[in-house]
């Protein structure tokens, strides 16, 4: 095997101060063992695994499947307000120091409420996470309710339900969990649903799936933007799509290699995505399980793949911006101090 060039230090300077959004963080995926353990003895819950090194050396996953069930796993010693808030407020940190100004967070609510943690108790920690990282952290943030797609969709409308008095924490909807045999138009008419409702979707869709799954997202759903999307490349004519419509790929490097999608960093389709003119952005996924947040995303997909440039950079960092959500002046007042950043630190 070939040794990788370093990172030039100046491109890996510029990944890591560049300010850029982050639109694909599962919070759950955020919680770091360090803080399992924490709220497993606030909480007096028991966990099948002895010591913090222990749960981490469980981290070797082979396929979507083997991750998802450490990770709901993991999520069970939430049981608090205060508990969803600390987890929340711990990624606001994390986020901060990668310059993320602007962040997107799914949540789960279906894996605490089969638990019996009432959707109140999810939403309203997590809300006052937001709320804090905005007044201590200058960070811009909303939450996107994603329904579990290995369950029901009576179960995803009860969900919707419990959901509708705290419409106002959250702008919109996903679909994750088990994507294979779990396509998109089984959920058509909770997304048809939403829609009524005037709420923004998303979906995961070719993670795993076929380029199918893509496009029953995009013809059946109506998203806004595609979670992941990296198998779309095996079908040009959805290619042509993305790239006519300019729909988003929320694409998260380190996770495709952890759960095998891809061999490794050096093998990943990014700069195949940006030169069919994709609208593709970098992100972490559930940073605590893969091995690294946003910047670890940058760095490490850099470092692996020399053909990506200072270029690429900025279009993945203003790529960030306009698949937001957020409101225009703050999308402009992002990228002017986007282009400050690159100013700032010029070409050789
Ligand atoms: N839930 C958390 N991470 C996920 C992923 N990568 N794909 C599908 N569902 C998820
Ligand atoms: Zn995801």
């Amino acid at each position: 095997m070939s040794t990788p060039t370093p990172l030039d230090h100046r491109l890996r300077a510029l990944l890591c101060t560049m300010p850029k959004a982050e639109l694909h963080i599962h919070i759950e995926g955020s919680l770091e063992p360090e803080l399992i353990f924490a709220l497993a003895r606030r909480n007096g819950v028991a966990l099948p695994y002895a010591s913090v090194d222990a749960l981490r050396a469980a981290y070797a996953f082979t396929d979507l499947q083997s991750f998802l069930d450490i990770y709901y796993a993991g999520a069970s010693v939430l049981l608090k307000e205060d508990d969803f808030h600390d987890m929340a407020w711990a990624y606001f940190q994390r986020a901060a120091a990668d310059r993320v100004v602007h962040a997107e967070l799914f949540f789960d609510p279906q894996t605490h409420t089969d638990r019996g943690v009432p959707f109140a108790v999810v939403i309203q920690g997590l809300a006052r996470a937001c709320a804090r990282a905005r007044a201590e952290l200058g960070i811009s943030s909303r939450l996107i309710l994603c329904f579990l797609r290995h369950l029901s969709e009576e179960a995803a409308f009860a969900t919707l339900e419990q959901a509708l008095p705290f419409r106002q924490h959250f702008i919109g909807v996903g679909l994750d969990s088990s994507e294979r045999g779990h396509p998109p138009e089984k959920f058509a008419r909770v997304f048809a649903r939403c829609r009524e409702l005037g709420l923004l979707a998303v979906a995961h869709a070719g993670e795993e799936g076929p380029p199918a799954y893509i496009w029953n997202a995009l013809d059946v759903l109506h998203v806004q933007r595609i979670d992941h999307g990296v198998r779309c490349l095996e079908d040009p004519a959805l290619v042509q799509r993305l790239a006519v419509v300019g729909v988003p790929l929320t694409v998260c490097p380190l996770s495709n290699v952890k759960l095998r999608v891809f061999k490794t960093l050096a093998d990943h389709n990014l700069p195949a995505l940006l030169a069919a003119g994709l609208c593709a952005t970098v992100n972490s996924d559930d940073p605590a399980y893969f091995g690294g947040y946003i910047n670890e995303n940058f760095v490490q997909t850099f470092a692996a793949l020399p053909q990506l440039t200072r270029q690429h950079a900025y279009t993945l960092a203003r790529n960030s911006f306009k698949a937001s959500f957020a409101p225009p002046e703050d999308k402009a007042r992002w990228m002017t101090a986007l282009d400050a950043a690159f100013a700032a630190r010029p070409p050789a």
